[in-house]
């Protein structure tokens, strides 16, 4: 893959960058729009002059059989949710072209924001584009898909006008139906940001049936910890990720500098150790949407209604006795393990950013809240 080349009509307009070794992307174009394409390094098809058994070509037209059903599922599952120009940036195509797959996306034009960025900016863009995050998820959610791989690289900040801004959603490769995970060896996600008992499923010590959309909750708890403090939570010794620290008994508490208490609330009933005890995302978007309104001093309850745990703490406490899977083998004490596959690095993507567009995007935000509040309050922004 390479600047210039052609695959499948989509002209090469960048060199690939790499994706952890999962995969390498780059921009491309076709029929005079711009595109955002994938190669999948894993599975690869075997080829008939490929090398190889024919024994184990048939367990490798296996798996791929299975990654396309998957891909395909979650296309098909995605596409009446996201809508036009949406805040999930679905896959437009999935292809296979001799041995690799690809995927082509709508390119987004990205912001050069940080988290730190985000942490700096006043309390209302910051909600913003907590409001939209929430509302995007939440929209999966009620389509019954878990994200599964929730982190600030797969939100990606397109810019609005006059300085905020909104997330949009992409990296659906992780995404499975709530209860309904892809094997464990199949995961791509990122342990720095799983739920406790994505953790538990990854390590062979819980069934998928209990891994349901609290999961995301619990991985944009961990990306707001980052857009309130600029940092990844400070985890106690001996604990390399926060849900093996959380599923210990840590609570992760919010530095006291940080006063915006519903806000404050909101991110700890996020990070919670049991599923159950966590927030649903409409529950979120709503709590953000009162945060709003009533300012950073007061209280402002999380839960519409008090609910019994799916996945109670107790029968996670204890579990993750120490042994994690060798493939995400333990790094040192804090969460920064370079050696993570996409690991935040601190710093956005660095992407050239728009474009015209601002109009339409600010629309797109207002949609993505569903609160007349926020838009009647951007639109006085607006004036
Ligand atoms: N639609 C898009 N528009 C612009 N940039 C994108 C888009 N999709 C992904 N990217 C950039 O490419 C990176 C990798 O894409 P992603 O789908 O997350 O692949 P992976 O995590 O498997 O490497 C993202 O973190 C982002 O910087
Ligand atoms: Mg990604």
């Amino acid at each position: 893959m390479k600047k210039g080349d052609v695959l499948n009509g989509y002209v090469l307009t960048t060199d690939p960058q790499g994706g952890g070794g999962y995969s390498e992307w780059a921009f491309a174009q076709k029929d005079g729009k711009e595109y955002f394409l994938k190669r999948f390094l894993q599975p690869t098809y075997p080829l008939p002059d490929g090398p190889g058994s024919e024994r184990t070509k048939a367990v490798k037209r296996q798996r791929c059989e299975e990654f396309e059903r998957h891909q395909r599922l979650v296309m098909r599952q995605l596409r009446p949710i996201a809508g036009e120009g949406g805040n999930l940036v679905i896959t437009k195509e999935f292809f296979r072209e001799r041995a690799f797959y690809y995927k082509a996306t709508d390119k987004v034009d990205v912001s050069r924001i940080s988290v730190g960025d985000i942490a700096a900016m006043d309390r209302d863009s910051r909600i913003l584009i907590m409001l939209t995050a929430a509302k995007s998820l939440d929209t999966l959610h009620k389509a019954g898909l878990v994200h599964g791989d929730v982190k600030p690289d797969n939100l990606l900040i397109k810019a609005l006008d006059k300085g905020r801004c909104a997330i949009k959603v992409i990296d659906f490769d992780n995404c499975f139906p709530v209860h309904d995970p892809p094997a464990a060896v199949q995961l791509v996600g990122d342990p720095v940001f799983y739920s406790p008992e994505l953790l538990l499923y990854n390590l062979g010590k819980a069934q998928g049936d209990q891994l349901d959309e609290k999961n995301d909750v619990f991985a944009l708890g961990l990306v707001f910890w980052q857009y309130l403090t600029g940092e990844r939570p400070k985890l106690p010794d001996g604990a390399t990720y926060p849900a093996e620290a959380v599923s210990k008994g840590t609570v992760l508490t919010l530095p006291k500098s940080i006063k915006d208490r519903p806000l404050v609330d909101l991110v700890q009933s996020m990070l919670a150790s049991g599923s159950g005890e966590r927030p649903s995302m409409t529950e979120v978007h709503n709590a953000l949407k009162t945060a709003r309104k009533v300012g950073p001093a007061a209280a402002a309850p999380v839960h519409a209604d008090p609910v019994a745990p799916a996945v109670p703490a107790e029968a996670i406490k204890g579990e993750l006795g120490g042994s994690l899977s060798r493939r995400e083998a333990a790094p040192p004490a804090e969460v920064s393990a370079p050696a993570l596959k996409g690991s935040l690095s601190g710093s956005w993507p660095v992407v050239p950013s728009a474009d015209g567009s601002a109009g339409e995007a600010v629309a797109e935000a207002e949609d993505n809240t569903t609160s007349g509040e926020l838009r009647g309050s951007l639109l006085k922004k607006r004036e």
